[in-house]
């Protein structure tokens, strides 16, 4: 991403201390007390200019989100971003922080299991070999994941680049981690406009480039629900066979 910086960004952002985190590693463990609650936190890793952070955290006020990026020009586009959002939606933003900070030292920033979910979109893909465990989704950030998700945790990852996707598919199944939802093309049967659109899907869809999507599951709790759910499909599954079974009988006595 190509970025102008702007002459005392430094001042505007340290002017906005209620929105804007600058210093995260001092709330390691206490990000339940800077939100006043001991709601879900929501993590975008890499978040850009903040547009999805910004409509997620103004359609669902009993969540609380962060939006990472390791830029001051995209914090501060970011926190004009989460104003229009409330402009638009209402609400006000006491359950939004943007914070400048590399993801690399995520370790410093959130305790073990401090978070429910992690966002990764549109992560740069780092397509050299040589680079390969920058891109955000190689084994090494993953087990950092691992470590600051909670018993709920979920990773959502979305990605216009194959093959940042199939490399990711990779890392995650190495890791024995159970996926779920898997798009090859996220909006072929029309947009999902009840998923948030970040500003790079929007350009990239706009195209008609597919979108690949996927879940990870990474919290025990997560996972249980999710095994109960898949059981419970397969009970429906096998009820509405053995009812169509009967009706077909019933149809050829008929
Ligand atoms: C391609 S952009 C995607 C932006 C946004 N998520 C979207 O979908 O529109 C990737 C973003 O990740 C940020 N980023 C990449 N590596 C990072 C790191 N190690 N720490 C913090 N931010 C990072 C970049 O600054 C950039 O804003």
């Amino acid at each position: 991403m190509r970025l102008r910086g702007r002459k005392g960004i430094k001042e505007a952002l340290e002017a906005q201390p209620e929105l804007v985190v600058l210093e995260p590693e001092m709330y390691k463990g206490k990000w339940s007390e800077v939100f006043g609650n001991d709601r879900p936190i929501h993590v975008e890793f890499g978040m850009g200019k903040g547009r999805f952070i910004s409509q997620l955290s103004a359609l669902n006020p009993e969540i609380n989100y962060i939006g990472v990026d390791m830029y001051d020009e995209l914090i501060r586009r970011g926190s004009e971003k989460a104003k229009e959002s409330r402009e638009e939606h209402g609400g006000d933003l006491s359950n939004l922080r943007l914070v400048r900070f590399n993801i690399e030292h995520i370790e410093n920033m959130f305790e073990a299991g401090e978070i429910e979910r992690i966002y990764l979109n549109f992560s740069d893909p780092w397509p050299k070999k040589r680079h390969a465990r920058r891109r955000l989704t190689h084994a090494g950030f993953v087990n950092k994941y691992r470590v600051i998700l909670n018993e709920r945790g979920e990773i959502h990852f979305k990605t216009d680049s194959r093959s940042l996707f199939e490399f990711s598919l990779n890392s995650f199944c190495d890791l024995g981690i159970r996926l779920r939802n898997i798009s090859l093309d996220l909006h072929a049967e029309g947009l999902r406009t009840d998923l948030v659109m970040t500003e790079y899907e929007t350009k990239f869809s706009g195209k008609g480039m597919p979108i690949f999507r996927l879940e990870a599951v990474i919290g025990q709790q997560a996972l249980d629900q999710h095994l109960d759910s898949l059981q419970r499909r397969e009970r429906e599954e096998a009820d509405e066979a053995a009812r169509r079974g009967t009706d077909d009988e019933q149809n050829d006595e008929e």
